[in-house]
């Protein structure tokens, strides 16, 4: 019999493996919603589905799950305050943020690496998260700069900003 890793020892592991980091954007009722994810991932080419992992104590995934479509914001390698900002608890996240609205209506940050607009598909509990999967409906790349990577509890940037060569795309 195994005994399950305590969450001191999941997360340290776990933290070896490097992420994006990606802002989940939404407006409901005309409230702009948002918080940072690093679960994000593509899930299906046909159709273009995408997916991440919101814990269910979040406070603003109910508003952007009833909303029904969301925008994606990649974060770019210099933009660490709005992923600390979009974690906070307190605090009013989009206070003297710009942002523009994506062609669904939800918020694009100013200065982003790239953003990914989506329409809900499934929501599906796994443990204390839901797996949420979503159609892309949009998307654009927005900065030549790297994107933010997240890696063992800090932040991190790709040395180049280019991706290594000899990947599976050449
Ligand atoms: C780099 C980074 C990655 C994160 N990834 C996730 C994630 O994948 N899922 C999640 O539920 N929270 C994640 N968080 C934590 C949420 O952003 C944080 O709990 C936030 O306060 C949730 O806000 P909410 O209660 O308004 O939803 C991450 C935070 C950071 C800084």
């Amino acid at each position: 019999m195994h005994q399950p890793p305590d969450n001191g020892t999941f997360r340290r592991v776990l933290g070896h493996l490097p992420t994006g980091v990606v802002v989940v954007t939404a407006s409901s009722a005309g409230v702009p919603h948002g918080l940072a994810i690093g679960s994000f991932t593509s899930v299906s080419l046909d159709p273009p589905l995408i997916g991440f992992f919101p814990a269910k104590t979040s406070r603003s995934w109910p508003a952007i799950e009833a909303a029904g479509r969301f925008c994606v914001n990649v974060l770019d390698e210099d933009q660490q305050d709005l992923s600390a900002r979009f974690a906070a608890r307190d605090g009013d996240r989009f206070a003297g943020v710009t942002w523009r609205r994506s062609p669904s209506g939800s918020p694009i940050l100013a200065g982003v690496h790239a953003w990914i607009d989506c329409v809900l598909d499934e929501v599906t509990g796994y443990g204390d998260h839901w797996f949420v999967s979503a159609r892309v409906t949009a998307l654009g790349v927005e900065r030549g700069h790297g994107p933010l990577v997240f890696y063992q509890g800090g932040y991190a940037r790709l040395v180049s900003g280019d991706p290594v060569s000899g990947g599976p795309a050449g």
